[in-house]
């Protein structure tokens, strides 16, 4: 295996973040990674919102974990025993985490491929991260963190036109433990090799 390969295999989401803010350098090239994700139609018209004011991304934190209608864990069938997740603990406050750094992918609302250009963009920001020894962490329900009263607002503020839309967000910060999270065996039978 290559280095880049083992830092696919190795990145884990990371819910635990230390308070200290990741470095501008290191930002700018999480985001130059990020510019560098493949669009459909070559459109690049997935827009990166960094935010990494905190009570901003408490608000907006809240909003999303409020918006968490999914299964709630049990013993058996849990995402995270080491870096629980809102489903795994209803006791955290925020779909972020509190991570320092949270960035959001807006594309067009009428674009077939906006959830696609926005996952590419976040893997290769999630995979850079990682390659500089930063946490992240990909959280869904965008649509809804910015769908009420305060995230239209603050869309309208940012400037970012209404055709857009929030898609997914990404936490960014360093691991607050120093063991990273265990990867979960893979589950047999995802590949099937044909034609042979
Ligand atoms: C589309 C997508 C949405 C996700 N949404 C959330 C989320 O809202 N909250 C969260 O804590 N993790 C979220 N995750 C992270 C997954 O829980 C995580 O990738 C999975 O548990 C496997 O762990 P690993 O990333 O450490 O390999 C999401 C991942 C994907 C691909």
């Amino acid at each position: 295996m290559n280095d880049i390969i083992n830092n696919m295999i190795e990145r884990r989401s990371i819910r635990k973040y230390k308070p200290e803010q990741i470095t501008e350098a290191e930002l700018e090239a999480i985001l130059q990674a990020a510019l560098y994700a493949p669009s459909a139609g070559s459109r690049q018209s997935a827009i990166i919102v960094v935010c990494q004011n905190a009570e901003l991304n408490a608000a907006l934190g809240k909003i999303n974990k409020a918006a968490f209608k999914g299964r709630m864990s049990t013993e058996t069938a849990y995402i995270s025993k080491e870096q629980p997740s809102i489903a795994d603990n209803a006791a955290i406050q925020s779909g972020f985490y509190n991570a320092p750094t949270v960035l959001t992918l807006f594309a067009p609302k009428n674009f077939l491929y906006s959830v696609a250009d926005c996952c590419v963009a976040a893997q290769n920001i999630m995979l850079a991260a990682h390659s500089l020894g930063i946490g992240s962490c990909m959280v869904a329900r965008a649509e809804d963190t910015f769908g009420g009263e305060l995230g239209q607002r603050l869309q309208k503020e940012w400037g970012i036109a209404e055709t857009y839309e929030a898609k997914i967000h990404v936490t960014l910060g360093y691991p607050a433990d120093s063991k990273p999270p265990q990867a979960k065996p893979r589950k047999d039978g995802r590949i099937i090799r044909v034609g042979a």
